[in-house]
């Protein structure tokens, strides 16, 4: 690259250091609380506390910040939500009631009564919609069930059936599984599922399609990840929308782990429906409000979906006259009031989104991360002996930040207990995957290079445990317990 020593290995932490360097969103990190390794030791939520003096006797380590590469899973903080926060708890302690409608001069929060359609209005380029195509409510699961409620019309004489993978996000599946019993129907009949060739071998674009066909006249709609939870794989949206559409099947997307991670262009896709969740790359909290899109052509659709007087006319939702009248698009999909404590976690991270100029810097400096981690990898000692693959498709448009490796069996306990006493966090999906996913906004080049440094030290000293007959399991790690002893 440019501007670079030439003396400096690409193998080299010096070299990881000088891509950082040139990273024009790198100082975005500053915007994330990282935990700290003596804060993940603390065993109170004093020590753990950011301002507390010890954490726990840890103190030396409580400058030593962990190497987060978990984003896929849960985001991690980002400094604005305590601001943002703390602002709208003053705004409820002062004004009570008139929070709902009242603007206070100098506040960045919308009165309450505009949150939602504000936080629409922020989320709409992330994933590439018209604000009012979107509605941001409830959880990624509970949304599934609504816009199935409103989309998903069997009639067994035509069409019934559900399409979606076979290893699809249990909650999906299941949504799938009680949607069909909800209708009298028997999943056995009504729900496809689609298989790779192999557990591990991603799914191909002409093998989705090939189902779609062979189910064209009686399949009602098709439910797809964006990005495939345990594989990363990224689907190819555009083209499998638009094949489903032109057979007549009702498109809807989860992308729980798409959204905030790839550009996605919901409206221009022809999408028909989607959902998210907001506390994976959108680091917005734990558990924090979901969101959902319904393409624009669905805007005026008298479609019979299960109602709340929050997706009711703005102007007469007061009223109390019990006449149900939608608001066109998304919004009209809304049932409650939503949490305003969880709309301006949102609104906050949406914030740091904005200061990276929006999702194409991101992408940018996303396809770069991943490259350079695939390429640490591959050149590992630990790859050339087959002791780990990438399960991740190594195109970049199949994929986004995460990759997938699969390790040989009986080395993911003490892979991942000596990840964390080295500061790593990734997670792992049972029996022999981790999931590194290095998120462009908080992660360097460096915290690659540590990860992968890690890596190769736990698979050496795995492969010796497993030697012993130590696979590792009884070392308390599975309960979530993260012994940290050096
Ligand atoms: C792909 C996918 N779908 C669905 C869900 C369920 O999300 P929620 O618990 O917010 O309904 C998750 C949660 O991690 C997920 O990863």
């Amino acid at each position: 690259m440019d501007g670079e020593p030439h003396d400096v290995p690409i193998s080299s932490r010096e070299h990881a250091q000088s891509l950082d360097a040139q990273d024009p969103l790198s100082h975005l990190k500053e915007q994330f609380l990282i935990p700290s390794k003596g804060q993940l030791k603390a065993e109170s939520l004093q020590a753990a506390s950011r301002d507390s003096a010890s954490a726990d006797g840890h103190d030396s380590e409580n400058s030593i910040y962990l190497v987060y590469l978990c984003g896929n899973s849960l985001g991690p903080q980002p400094k604005l939500v305590a601001t943002r926060l703390q602002q709208h708890l003053n705004t409820w302690s002062s004004q009570g009631v008139f929070g709902h409608f009242k603007a206070l001069n100098q506040s960045p929060l919308p009165t309450w009564l505009d949150a939602d359609a504000k936080a629409s209005e922020s989320i709409a380029p992330i994933v590439g919609a018209h604000p009012d195509e979107v509605a941001v409510m409830q959880t990624l699961t509970a949304n599934l069930h609504f816009l199935m409620s409103a989309f998903y019309k069997p009639d067994i004489t035509k069409r019934h059936k559900i399409i979606l993978e076979t290893k699809a996000f249990p909650s999906d599946h299941f949504v799938v599984e009680t949607q069909i019993r909800h209708h009298n129907l028997n999943p056995e009949t009504s729900m496809i599922t689609i298989s790779p060739p192999t557990p591990e071998t991603p799914l191909t674009t002409d093998h989705i399609i090939s189902i779609l066909d062979a189910n064209a006249n009686d399949t009602a709609l098709l439910l797809l990840p964006g990005i495939q939870f345990y594989t990363g794989q990224f689907l190819n949206i555009p083209l499998i929308t638009a094949h489903a559409r032109s057979l007549g099947i009702f498109t809807l997307w989860d992308l729980a782990h798409a959204v905030g991670n790839v550009p996605l262009q919901l409206h221009d896709w022809d999408v028909d429906a989607a959902v998210w969740c907001t506390y994976k790359y959108l680091n917005s909290g734990p558990g924090t409000i979901g969101g959902l899109f319904v393409h624009s052509r669905h805007a005026e659709s008298k479609v019979n979906r299960l109602g709340g007087w929050w997706g009711s006319s703005k102007s007469t939702r007061f009223a109390m006259d019990n006449s149900y009248s939608p608001i066109p698009g998304a919004a009209g999909f809304q049932l409650s009031n939503p949490s305003i404590l969880d709309i301006t976690a949102l609104n906050a991270s949406l914030e740091v989104f904005a200061m990276a100029g929006g999702m194409q810097p991101l992408r940018a400096k996303s396809l770069k991360l991943t490259a350079y981690l695939e390429s640490l990898l591959r050149a590992s000692q630990a790859f050339k002996n087959h002791l780990f693959k990438i399960l991740t498709p190594s195109d970049p448009e199949q994929r986004g930040a995460q990759l997938s490796l699969q390790l040989v069996p009986g080395l993911l306990h003490v892979v991942m207990r000596e990840l964390v006493l080295r500061s790593v966090v990734v997670d792992e999906r049972q029996p022999d995957v981790v999931r590194v996913a290095p998120a462009p906004l908080f992660n360097s080049f460096e915290d690659c290079w540590v990860f992968v440094d890690a890596f190769a030290q736990a698979i050496e000293i795995a492969v010796k445990a497993k030697e012993n007959g130590d696979d590792g399991k009884k070392q308390g790690i599975e309960g979530g317990e993260l012994e940290m002893t050096s």
